[in-house]
Order: C-alpha cells, then sequence, then structure tokens
C-alpha cells in the first residue's frame, strides 16, 4: 500500500492509473477503523481496479466543545486493516494541506444542512460538504462509498454530487452492527460498561417504531413520541426520534411509502445516531 500525504503525488498515481484506463473507487474515513469501515472498503474494492482510502480527522465539521482534538486516532492499527483488505493507497493529508490559510470556500447544500443532525450541529454538515468536494476534486475517482449509517450524510452527498454535476457514483454500504444490534461507530468506545449495555435500546426502538408503522395505524408523530420517551426513561438524552420521507429528510406523512427513521440520542459521553429505512 502506498502513502500519499500531499494532493500532488496524489495527482500523480491517479493520473497514471486513469492513463492505464483503470477503475477507481475511493473511501473517505476519519480513520479510527472498524468492522463498518472494513466492509465499505471491502464492498467497493469488488467494483473497480484501484481503491483509495483517506483518512482525514476533519476540523471544519466538529463543533465548538465537541471532540475534534479527543477524536481518537489510530493511524498504525488503520494502515495495519488497510492493507489486509488490499487497499493500493492511503491519503492522510495534514490540516494545512487540505486547508490552506487562504482557503475560503466553503460548500453548503441549503436545508438538508440544517435538519437533524444539522441543527444541534451547526455547520456539521458544511465541513462535510466541502471536505467530501476537496475529496473527490483530489482523487476524482469514479465510484465512493458511504456507510447507512450516517444517513442524512448520505442523503447530503447525494445532492452535492447531482447539484454540482460532480462525476462520481455513490455507493451505499448498509450499517455494520454489533451481534447485540449496536451500530458500529468510533465514538462507541467511549460508553462505559454499563451505558454499553444500555446502547443497543436505540435500535431496538428503531425496530419497534418500524413494526407499529407497519403493522398498527398509529399517528407517526405519536410514535415517535412513544419511543422518545421509552429511550429518556432509560437514560439517554433524545436529539431527535424522527420518521422521515427517506428522500427528502422532511416529516413523512400518509402519503410517503418510502421512509427512514432517525434518531440522535446522548448517552453519557458520546451521541449516538442511528436509523431503518423500509417501505410500507
Ligand atoms: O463519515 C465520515 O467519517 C466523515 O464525515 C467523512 C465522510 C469522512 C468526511 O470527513
Amino acid at each position: 500500500m502506498k502513502k500519499v500525504t500531499t494532493a500532488i503525488t496524489l495527482r500523480e498515481t491517479v493520473h497514471q492509473w486513469r492513463a492505464e484506463g483503470l477503475r477507481i473507487a475511493f473511501v473517505p474515513t476519519m480513520g479510527n477503523l472498524h468492522a463498518g469501515h472494513i466492509k465499505l472498503v471491502s464492498e467497493v474494492r469488488k467494483k473497480a481496479d484501484r481503491l483509495i482510502v483517506s483518512i482525514f480527522v476533519n476540523p471544519t465539521q466538529f463543533g465548538v466543545g465537541e471532540d475534534f482534538e479527543s477524536y481518537p486516532r489510530t493511524e498504525a492499527e488503520d494502515e495495519e486493516k488497510l492493507m489486509a483488505v488490499a487497499v493500493d493507497l492511503l491519503f492522510s493529508p495534514t490540516v494545512d494541506e487540505m486547508y490552506p490559510e487562504n482557503s475560503k470556500t466553503v460548500v453548503s447544500v441549503g436545508e438538508l444542512s440544517t435538519l437533524h443532525c444539522g441543527a444541534t450541529r451547526v455547520g456539521h454538515f458544511d465541513g462535510v460538504a466541502t471536505i467530501v468536494t476537496k475529496l473527490f476534486n483530489m482523487v476524482q475517482p469514479d465510484i465512493a462509498a458511504f456507510g447507512e449509517k450516517d444517513f442524512q450524510q448520505l442523503v447530503l452527498i447525494r445532492t452535492l454530487v447531482q447539484d454540482l454535476n460532480i462525476p462520481v457514483e455513490i455507493f451505499a454500504v448498509a450499517t455494520e452492527r454489533e451481534p447485540d444490534g449496536l451500530a458500529m461507530s468510533s465514538r462507541n468506545g467511549y460508553l462505559s460498561a454499563s451505558e454499553r449495555l444500555i446502547a443497543p435500546k436505540l435500535y431496538q426502538a428503531l425496530c419497534k417504531a418500524r413494526e407499529t408503522v407497519l403493522h398498527e395505524n398509529q399517528d407517526l408523530r405519536v410514535v415517535e413520541l412513544q419511543q422518545l420517551n421509552y429511550l429518556e426513561a432509560l437514560g439517554f438524552k433524545v436529539d431527535y426520534f424522527s420518521i422521515c420521507s427517506s428522500d427528502s429528510l422532511q416529516p413523512a406523512t400518509g402519503n410517503d411509502n418510502a421512509l427512514v427513521i432517525l434518531v440522535a440520542a446522548k448517552l453519557g459521553k458520546p451521541r449516538l445516531i442511528d436509523n431503518v429505512r423500509f417501505c410500507r
């Protein structure tokens, strides 16, 4: 596995691969790789001739008081994991490389950036949209993989690519879960032993809400409130529990058939997010 830290060296390799007619896949990450990331990498590996992974803890997507400084950085372990799944190139730039002092442009995807997670994590999705656009311009991949766990991020990136005519196919990969249902996340490591036992209830609440929507004729807002109260009683501080249209991410109405239930809740230190997507 080749390791590069500057956009200019990355470009040289990418140009050479392109000249050889090779198809390039890309997985952007912030490192601290777990089985969910490895699934993304292995799935998209099958769809291209060369695979590039980036590791960059992007400061612009962290709000004031969030965990940018303490975000787990585990480069040596990450590199071993990437070599084991035949990654061709690791791009791990510095903050100065990605954001030179004179850079001014911010990419913003309208209302999608201010809904749900965007309402509490102000500026988060502008940070994500900007870094993903920059990485796409640097890597120029044919296909890029994103996890469905960050469903709002996935919808935002699909929209961004369409609106800005970026010629990249977005490949979504299903959420990887622990045996008890907890969605894999780098932030699960912040849970205490007792919180770790409660954490899977988040997914259970999503599944219960999905069953209610599918099999009982209840008002969607009532279903949301029931599960929100259930989670709060367990000790979660729920940010939102929202049954939405999976296309617009707006609150679902009786006419919407393609649905996603989105949840974000703090449990002790970490803020956990998860979702279930289904049709009725
Ligand atoms: O999902 C993530 O890890 C990040 O938001 C991403 C897409 C790598 C951008 O920094």
